[in-house]
């Protein structure tokens, strides 16, 4: 790692990406996650950590269920956003996937709404799943929801604009060396500001070969959060459940 800034450590962390993603709320969590409890058939005593949780949108709800739930993320402000919540089942802490400081202490690892792919090499990609190896139980399960990369190219809008809490943001996005790179630019009281999101477009393939190779058993793909099967040409998201080899 260099040390100038990574682009997802300074992004997620401001006010503005927020604001921009704002749609994405506590009611698709609570919709995705209570279809994926029902289908996990999770015991109350479960243990769940929320991989890169941003404010605990899902991890909150789980609590709420009665789950003891962790939630770990790099970005210090939603970090302590989200700590308003925490209660004595219900812990969130700053933590990097790539060194995260557990040991076989989960029954289910979540990572939710495509937070992966962020890095510039395969080898970080394949130490957080090392290290989701490393934090889950025997026989744990974790459950990766990304985007599905060839219908998100598919659909690709090369330039839009939205005007949110009177920011007009610019967006523009390309495909480049295989990441999907999204340029988000807005002036907010006079200030230029300019932002790059820059995530792999990874495959079921991509998983699949990295999670075998970790000591992972594919185990499920569904293609949205009603839980429909991946369809590869049309479906919105990749969401993948494997268990970790007993
Ligand atoms: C698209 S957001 C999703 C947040 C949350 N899962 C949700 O659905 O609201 C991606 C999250 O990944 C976090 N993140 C990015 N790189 C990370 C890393 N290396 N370690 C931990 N968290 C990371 C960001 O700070 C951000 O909160």
């Amino acid at each position: 790692m260099d040390n100038k800034k990574e682009w997802f450590s300074e992004w997620f962390d401001s006010p503005y990406y927020h604001m921009l993603y704002r749609n994405r709320d506590y009611s698709e969590a609570e919709f995705f996650l209570s279809n994926l409890i029902h289908y996990f058939n999770a015991q109350k005593d479960r243990k769940i950590i929320d991989l890169a949780c941003g404010k605990g949108r899902h991890a909150i709800y789980l609590n709420s269920l009665g789950y003891n739930v962790t939630g770990v993320d790099l970005a210090a402000h939603s970090i302590q956003e989200a700590n308003q919540s925490a209660n004595e089942n219900l812990h969130f802490e700053v933590q990097d996937l790539r060194n995260l400081r557990y040991k076989e202490e989960f029954d289910i690892a979540l990572n939710l709404f495509t937070s992966f792919g962020y890095f510039k090499s395969k080898e970080e990609d394949i130490l957080v799943i090392k290290n989701i190896n490393k934090i889950l139980k025997p026989g744990g399960f974790v459950l990766i929801d990304f985007m599905n990369s060839e219908v998100v190219i598919q659909k690709l809008i090369e330039h839009e604009s939205k005007h949110i809490c009177d920011i007009q943001f610019n967006i523009s996005k390309h495909v480049e060396n295989d990441f999907i790179v999204k340029q988000i630019s807005f002036s907010d009281n006079k200030i230029d500001y300019e932002f790059t999101e820059k995530v792999q477009a990874l495959t079921i393939e991509d998983f699949e070969q990295m999670l075998t190779s970790e000591g992972f058993n594919m185990i499920k793909i569904f293609g949205n959060y009603a839980l429909e099967d991946f369809k590869r040409g049309t479906s919105e998201r990749l969401i993948i459940v494997a268990q970790k080899n007993v």
